[in-house]
């Protein structure tokens, strides 16, 4: 037959026409009107001003003074001295048109002694009143966090801090007093920040610097679920007639896919990774319990162990039925994903965590991995783990809060592509999740501002603004990212490629003049220059080198 070559050719061709249309609509569309996009921030890691106005003592101060825990014994004693640069601050994220601002409320700022009833700090409460104001005048919604890790060091002191049941209490009035100060103003309240204490508790990586393996973590959980409960009690009981807000807490999670979707163990193992990381807090504030399947390991594992109970702490009733549905909205706060498999760990050898679960983390050799050492590029997982929280928790109200990519030290450069690859990659997933029905209503680029990263000390940069810490005015600059986020911000989203590209191009030329203004800063010190200037002028010289060489080895082969 004449014409049997059509066929195929015409599949081609239909298959080609398909590869395009999927191209020109892989933008999905604008999120509903009333969403919002904002940027975030935490207390310790941005504020400094560590021991200024009458501050007490958080147990990172008390971690990070401690040499050997923090990269370079670096501290958040002065970081990015947000303390004293509200109106500087405020004025970039109006520049940007954010229409949310996240930061939280640091403890020991406004209690020094942890304790209201001993001494309220007002000086501490001047400044978040000033920081609040400041937002409000200029329409950015304050976004609140009562609880980023800054537990008082005297609370970890006097009762051995979350491993104490006295600290729901405590927390409490420290809530209260928040509601009744800041809450005519505030109607967006994160009791908890990541609360999946893990790095505290169990391994003692950060502060408090425990290492109370399988046991420590879990306890430090079971109280800071009965807080949260108390507090979002607390909140609708006295305050939500007048105050008309909402009380919900963030949850970090990393999305996790079995490495082999036809082996069931697989398939539990990744659910499993997942129901011990956020379904750990999740579970209970919106089903009244811990997920079964962290009852099931952790009570068979304690028994192996020839332990009397489980190491998992158990609800009673009445406080099932109290923990039960107190979340106005779910904050997720979200970065990477991992394959997983099922591993088997025996129980004798010593209590853990990660060996309660029965698995291991693998990731994809191939995935981009521009910045921190665990954190891979993998957007599809964003979009699979919010449609899990729609269907687990039956469809939450979800404010994203915290997504975003740090850089590597070494070459650091404004000109941040990676990250606006980042953003482009996953707040484009998030579309398809509201598309897909996810009921989501903010997003929170993390973060407005290098910061202090922890353990990590400065090492790692989330910042959307770069800020020079070797200066001690702590000057910010615009990475390009700034550039494209506002893009999107003011398009809701995207409009299609083409805008994109341009978008990228406007971008690129506004750091390379604040690249500029960075490396004329009369302050930078000798060790500035290596990072600065000689690590990049190498950079561009090894590719320059390895072009000349490539050229020479084509030559030679021709
Ligand atoms: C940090 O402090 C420890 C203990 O004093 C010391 O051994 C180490 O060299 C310090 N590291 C740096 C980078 O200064
Ligand atoms: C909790 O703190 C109180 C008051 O300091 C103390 O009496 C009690 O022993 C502590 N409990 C635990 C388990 O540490």
């Amino acid at each position: 037959v004449p014409y049997e070559w059509i066929a195929p050719l015409l599949t081609k061709v239909a298959g080609l026409c398909l590869l395009l249309i999927a191209v020109l609509f892989a933008f999905v569309s604008p999120p509903p009107s009333g969403f919002s996009w904002g940027a975030g921030g935490s207390a310790y890691q941005t504020e400094g001003a560590w021991n200024v106005d009458g501050k007490g003592m958080s147990i990172w101060d008390a971690f990070a003074h401690k040499k050997g825990k923090i990269f370079l014994n670096d501290t958040g004693d002065f970081s990015c001295e947000g303390y004293h640069k509200v109106k500087d601050d405020i004025s970039l994220m109006k520049d940007m048109n954010l229409k949310h601002y996240r930061f939280s409320i640091s403890w020991p700022r406004i209690l020094p002694t942890g304790i209201k009833n001993e001494n309220i700090n007002e000086k501490g409460i001047r400044y978040y009143d000033d920081l609040i104001n400041k937002l409000l005048e200029n329409k950015i919604t304050p976004i609140v966090t009562l609880y980023h890790w800054d537990l008082p060091q005297i609370l970890e002191e006097k009762y051995r801090g979350w491993q104490n049941a006295s600290m729901v209490n405590l927390f409490n009035d420290f809530a209260n007093l928040c509601f009744e100060r800041f809450g005519n103003r505030v109607r967006h309240w994160i009791t908890f920040n990541n609360p999946w204490v893990m790095e505290g508790y169990e391994t003692g990586e950060h502060a408090p610097g425990l290492k109370l393996r399988g046991v420590g973590a879990y306890k430090a959980a079971h109280h800071i679920i009965k807080a949260h409960a108390k507090v979002w009690h607390t909140y609708d009981t006295q305050w939500r007639n007048k105050q008309k807000g909402l009380v919900g807490i963030s949850l970090s999670g990393d999305w996790g896919e079995p490495v082999d979707i036809s082996n069931q163990r697989d398939i539990e193992a990744a659910e499993r990774y997942v129901q011990f990381y956020m379904g750990w807090f999740a579970t209970p504030l919106f089903n009244g319990d811990y997920p079964q399947v962290m009852k099931d390991y952790i009570g068979r594992k304690s028994a192996q162990q020839g332990l009397g109970a489980s190491r998992l702490p158990v609800f009673t009733a009445q406080e099932k039925s109290y923990i039960r549905g107190t979340c106005d909205f779910l904050g997720i706060g979200h970065f990477t994903t991992r394959y997983i498999t099922q591993k088997n760990y025996p129980s004798g050898r010593g209590n853990s965590y990660f060996t309660d679960r029965d698995l291991a983390e693998l990731v994809d050799p191939r995935w981009p991995d521009p910045g921190s050492e665990w954190l891979y590029s993998v957007p599809w997982g964003f979009r699979r783990l919010l449609n899990f929280v729609k269907k687990q928790y039956g469809n939450p109200m979800i404010y994203v809060t915290e997504n975003g990519v740090s850089e590597k030290m070494m070459c650091t450069d404004l000109c941040d592509d990676w990250r606006m690859q980042y953003f482009k990659d996953y707040i484009n997933e998030m579309l398809k999740a509201i598309k897909d029905g996810v009921n989501i209503k903010a997003y929170t680029a993390w973060s407005l501002l290098d910061k202090f990263e922890w353990d990590e000390g400065y090492s790692e940069r989330f910042g959307l603004y770069y800020v020079d810490f070797r200066d001690k005015n702590k000057p910010r600059y615009p990475k390009a990212s700034v550039q494209y986020y506002k893009s999107i911000i003011s398009s809701n989203g995207f409009p299609n490629q083409r805008e994109l590209e341009s978008w990228k191009g406007k971008a690129i030329e506004t750091c390379s003049s604040s690249n500029q203004l960075l490396a004329a800063d009369p302050l930078i010190s000798h060790m500035g220059m290596v990072t600065e200037i000689v690590v990049p002028t190498m950079c561009t010289l090894s590719i320059l080198l390895s072009a000349v060489f490539l050229m020479f080895l084509l030559r030679r082969r021709l």
